[in-house]
């Protein structure tokens, strides 16, 4: 997805910080859910799961920290990220590691994939602060990917079928947050 100036009052690169700080949220309760599920079904993971949720924390608040700075406020869709992400991360743990692996890969592969494309705006339009908010966390971003895709994410037919909700989920939330 591309990004271009808002013609509404809160501008692009506010918007975008609002969706990235939802986006957070949904990816908290994704990480929620798969320890939750973890701590009965596969203990073995769930050190590496809280590790994934701690940076998810530390990215809420980064983007959180800025919002405020700019005297915004959370993003229409939060909680709906929240929810939705909360299912999606108890159905794929449920399905076990590759479950577990596969959503992680397919979560994080779109995500990654927005924050390039925000950056690219966000450059553009010399953010520098916006710019540093996001480069902060793309890097723990592409890591939580290759470990997903590393540890068995890269099981096509749960793989597919994750990234196809995924990134409808994601682009649905982008379009109703960037209004
Ligand atoms: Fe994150
Ligand atoms: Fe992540």
């Amino acid at each position: 997805m591309y990004y271009r100036d808002s013609t509404s009052k809160v501008d692009t690169a506010k918007k975008i910080l609002k969706v990235n700080h939802a986006g957070e949220f949904g990816a908290i309760n994704i990480y929620r859910a798969q320890i939750f599920v973890s701590r009965f079904f596969r203990r073995d993971y769930v050190s590496l799961l809280e590790n994934f949720l701690a940076d998810e924390y530390k990215h809420l608040d980064i983007f959180w920290t800025e919002i405020q700075r700019r005297k915004g406020i959370k993003c229409k869709s939060y909680w709906l990220c929240g929810a939705g992400g909360w299912c999606l991360g108890f159905v794929s743990a449920l399905m076990g590691k590759t479950g577990i692996m596969s959503c992680t890969w397919a979560v994080e592969s779109v995500v990654t994939e927005h924050l390039e494309h925000q950056l690219v705006y966000l450059k553009s339009i010399g953010d520098h602060r916006a710019v540093d908010a996001v480069q902060a966390i793309l890097e723990d971003e592409q890591h939580h990917r290759d470990v997903g895709q590393k540890e068995g994410g890269a099981d096509a037919f749960l793989y597919i079928p994750f990234r196809w909700s995924v990134s409808f989920f994601t682009k649905s939330v982008i379009v109703f947050g960037m209004r």
